[in-house]
């Protein structure tokens, strides 16, 4: 399966109305709107033009797929009314934009049932800051392509959740100890780290609490020279 391929199947069969933040070409979108079940989507791009460029481009006949697609340009969720989409996907974008998003489109987000996530690069805190705005992970993966990692998750409301389950907060915490990309990508995310926070004395207790747990996964002492205590 392709990353695209993988997002699709992210996006639960219950979403009739996708919104695709971020869409850029919109392959996601043409996916979306020829697949099964049917599919409503609203594209929403920051950048001018990429609806007449997505036209031109596709080969899907615009008259027949129009009353599909409907494209708005503006930032993150401020084109969307509360309720109309059942799920919203944010691909390629960067944790740091995905979390001001969401931040900022609260209302909008309201009655919508799902996030589905694939950050640009793979997140870090990003999950923490979610829970504690009422959302948790519900499924995750890891997809290797072309040497890159990615980070797959379908995220829910904590509200419409069990009560009593133990939620998600770092990458990785529902997959399985043996899958095969969960090492590799421990190893990849905390090299990111050591990079970015040369100095351990002033990692804030969240970057201090996943490396701990990256450590465990990667079968390593708790506090390394990382995080000398
Ligand atoms: C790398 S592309 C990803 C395209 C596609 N979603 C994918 O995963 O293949 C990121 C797109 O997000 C758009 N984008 C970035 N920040 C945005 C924002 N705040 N609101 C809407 N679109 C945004 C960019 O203009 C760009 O087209």
């Amino acid at each position: 399966m392709t990353r695209l391929e993988k997002i699709l199947d992210f996006i639960p069969d219950s979403a009739r109305t996708v919104a695709d933040v971020g869409y850029d070409h919109g392959f996601l979108i043409e996916k979306l709107v020829t697949g099964l079940p049917p599919r409503r989507v609203i594209g929403i791009e920051i950048q001018e033009g990429l609806d007449q460029r997505f036209w031109s481009r596709s080969r899907l006949p615009r008259r027949d797929f129009e009353p599909l697609i409907d494209f708005r340009r503006g930032d993150g969720l401020q084109p969307l009314v509360p309720g109309e989409a059942d799920c919203i996907v944010m691909a390629g974008i960067g944790e740091g934009t995905i979390r001001r998003i969401i931040e900022a489109g609260r209302g909008a987000m309201q009655g919508s049932e799902t996030l589905v996530l694939v950050p640009s690069h793979p997140p870090t805190g990003l999950f923490h800051d979610l829970y504690a705005m009422g959302w948790a992970i519900t499924r995750e993966d890891i997809h290797l392509e072309k040497g890159y990692f990615y980070h797959l998750s379908t995220l829910c409301s904590i509200s419409s959740l069990p009560a009593g389950k133990v939620r998600p907060q770092f990458v990785g915490e529902t997959l399985p100890e043996n899958h095969p990309l969960l090492k590799p990508y421990a190893a990849y995310i905390k090299k990111r780290m050591i990079r970015a926070f040369r100095n351990a004395h002033r990692q804030p207790p969240l970057r201090k609490a996943l490396i701990v747990y990256l450590n465990r996964i990667l079968g390593k002492p708790p506090l390394d020279d990382l995080l000398p205590e």
